[in-house]
């Protein structure tokens, strides 16, 4: 196969996705949700239902101003789950 200025450029484009797919998922490293005793009911309950927005109610009763603050920078946090991964 002779590969032309047209597949050049094709691989050019994929080559630039990849970069990009890279610097993000490097960027967004966010935290795992530890697997300890104050978060494993939240693992139960993800098992049970198999509902990320079923298991994250009740992750605010700690994480807010008065409990665990959240860094001073955190992203907008009404879906927890959808950042903060659970371990396997
Ligand atoms: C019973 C209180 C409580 C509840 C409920 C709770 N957390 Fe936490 N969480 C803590 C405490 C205390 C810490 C910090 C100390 C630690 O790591 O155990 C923490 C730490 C974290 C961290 C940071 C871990 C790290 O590596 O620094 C994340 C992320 C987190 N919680 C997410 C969640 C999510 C998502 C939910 C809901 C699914 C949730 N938490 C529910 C008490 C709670
Ligand atoms: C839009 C994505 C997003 C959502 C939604 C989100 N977070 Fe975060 N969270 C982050 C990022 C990014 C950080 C800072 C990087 C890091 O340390 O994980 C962070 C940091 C934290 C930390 C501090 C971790 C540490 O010790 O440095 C806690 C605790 C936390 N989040 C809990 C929660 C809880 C509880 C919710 C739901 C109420 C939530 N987050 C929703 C993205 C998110």
């Amino acid at each position: 196969m002779k590969i032309d200025k047209r597949d050049w450029l094709f691989i050019g484009l994929i080559v630039v996705v990849l970069g990009i797919f890279f610097a993000i998922s490097g960027k967004e490293k966010t935290k795992f949700v530890p697997l300890d005793d104050k978060h494993k009911p939240f693992y139960d309950t993800f098992a049970q239902t198999g509902s990320k927005k079923e298991a994250e109610k009740g992750c605010e009763t700690c994480h807010n101003e008065k409990g665990v603050p959240f860094p001073p920078n955190h992203p907008p946090k009404n879906r927890c789950l959808l950042c903060h991964k659970l371990k396997r």
